[in-house]
């Protein structure tokens, strides 16, 4: 029947796929390459009502230096290794801490994604088999490429999206009954849609792709039709605006991660008058030329400077300038007050929980310590908070939590306050129309057309 023989051809190739994926696995959980064959399993305790905080790993410091206790989840960049033996160490460490441990993989499929073609099975097994080969209890699944590649993108576009997701979830978790693989998806800091805003819709991807939403702190860089200037990491307001978009698209909070930047970036002005660090540009904004600078860098070249640094209030983040070889420079960075902010939004909107990126940044590289040692710099933004105050919903939990970290609380209520208040008055301007909230639990959202470029 040469009618039939396509169809069958296919089915033959998918049950290859499936079984070379499933084989891979059960090769995997017998070839447990930590000293500890425990470590090969998961060890967490699980409790779905708690906050997570994953922190990201960019392979330049040994993880086991860090500071455990506050820590949920282990995320891996996509360019680590399971062969590589140093690398595939920091899976045994995460989980014989009785932490989870993640990957990151990169959505390298884009447009609309035919779910059953070849390229998408292949896609499924490749992740699949990297789940089993590193033991993960998290896939985080990098988003950015696709709509990088996708902006205009539809909704049949996020509904194929979804189907693929639910597949590669279905794929991971199939076989593995003692523990539950979560699915994490990495996104841009506001929803990636056409102008028309039907055609942007999320909730397929929230109920049936992803279990969790990362917002990827470096997003924040899409420039169109904004000042070519320094600016914070994350502008505040912009980080409000972008989650209450992906409320309306159907995005709750409570799947939510906030990703946070442990590290700053020094920008080159072209000219600085009034604290505005314009950037050199063309037609184009060249704001990606900017030097990242860790924690550690920070301290060993301007720990004078950081100390006396400014505070921006709209973006919230500290700031100073330098120049050199007669160049003025502004670097713009975290400090405590702008962590602890970004922390009690976190907890204020309901958040899952917070994204560090990247443990790394806080592990000084210098041969002699500074005045600061590593310990006491990861209890110094102390995320901890985070997982404190989920234990009780109370508030007050906030003023102990403070307390301990030894944070002024009214100045940084002010601050969040006043965080807000310029907030709403710049978005306020372009207000379109209130929209019912589609979550009774939350304070309404609004719909913005757009966000205030001056911000
Ligand atoms: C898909 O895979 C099957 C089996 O591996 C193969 O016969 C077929 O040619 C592939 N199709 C395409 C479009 O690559
Ligand atoms: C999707 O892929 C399958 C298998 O390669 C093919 O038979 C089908 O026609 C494709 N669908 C579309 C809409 O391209
Ligand atoms: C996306 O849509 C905008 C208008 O909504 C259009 O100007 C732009 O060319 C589109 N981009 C692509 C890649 O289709
Ligand atoms: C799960 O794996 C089994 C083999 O262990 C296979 O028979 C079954 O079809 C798989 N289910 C899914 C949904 O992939
Ligand atoms: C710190 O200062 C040293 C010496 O001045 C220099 O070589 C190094 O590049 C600086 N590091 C950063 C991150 O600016």
């Amino acid at each position: 029947m040469p009618f039939n023989a396509g169809p069958e051809m296919w089915h033959i190739g998918k049950t290859i796929l499936l079984l070379s994926a499933f084989l891979c696995s059960v090769y995997a959980a017998k070839n447990c390459r930590c000293e500890n064959e425990e470590d090969c399993k998961q060890q967490y305790e699980k409790d779905s009502q708690s906050k997570e905080v994953y922190v990201f790993s960019n392979e330049e410091t040994d993880v086991e230096t860090w500071s455990w206790n506050s820590i949920t989840t282990l995320i891996v960049s996509a360019s680590f290794d399971y062969n590589n033996a140093a690398q595939f160490k920091t899976m045994c460490v995460a989980h014989s801490k009785k932490r989870k441990f993640g990957f990151t993989v990169d959505m390298t499929l884009n447009g609309q994604i035919n779910v059953t073609s070849n390229e998408t099975l292949q896609w499924i097994a490749t992740v699949k088999s990297k789940q089993a080969q590193w033991h993960a209890e998290v896939v985080a699944i990098n988003l950015l490429p696709y709509f990088k590649n996708d902006v205009n993108s539809s909704t049949k576009d996020h509904e194929n999206l979804a189907v693929l997701l639910k597949n590669t979830k279905d794929a991971v978790r199939n076989g593995s009954t003692s523990y539950t693989i979560q699915i994490a998806c990495i996104i841009p800091w506001r929803p990636p849609c056409s102008e028309i805003e039907e055609e942007c819709d999320f909730s397929k991807l929230s109920t049936d792709g992803c279990d969790l939403f990362i917002i990827n702190p470096e997003s924040f860089t899409d420039l169109d039709g904004v000042k070519c200037m320094a600016r914070a990491t994350i502008p505040f307001s912009k980080l409000v605006y972008g989650i209450s978009e992906y409320n309306a698209h159907h995005i709750p909070n409570k799947q939510i991660i906030l990703g946070v930047p442990w590290h700053g970036y020094d920008y080159t002005c072209q000219q600085l008058t009034n604290e505005v660090c314009i950037l050199d540009h063309d037609e184009k904004c060249h704001y990606a030329d900017r030097k990242m600078m860790s924690h550690a860098d920070l301290m060993s070249n301007f720990s004078a400077k950081y100390l006396k640094s400014d505070f921006n209030e709209l973006y919230n983040a500290p700031y100073f300038n330098y120049e050199k070889n007669d160049k003025q420079h502004q670097v713009w960075f975290e400090n405590p007050s702008s962590l602890m902010n970004k922390y009690r939004l976190v907890h204020e909107l309901g958040l899952k929980g917070i994204g560090v990126m990247y443990g790394d940044d806080l592990v000084s590289h210098l041969p002699r310590k500074m005045f600061f040692d590593d310990q006491e710099m990861w209890s110094w933004v102390n995320h901890e908070i985070i997982l404190q105050a989920s234990q009780k919903p109370a508030r007050n939990d906030f003023h102990y939590a403070d307390t301990v970290a030894g944070v002024a609380v009214g100045c940084l209520l002010l601050g969040t306050v006043l965080g807000f208040l310029f907030t709403c008055l710049a978005l306020r301007k372009r207000v379109k129309k209130p929209k019912e909230p589609f979550a009774s639990d939350r304070p309404s959202v609004e719909e913005f057309v757009d966000e205030d470029p001056n911000l």
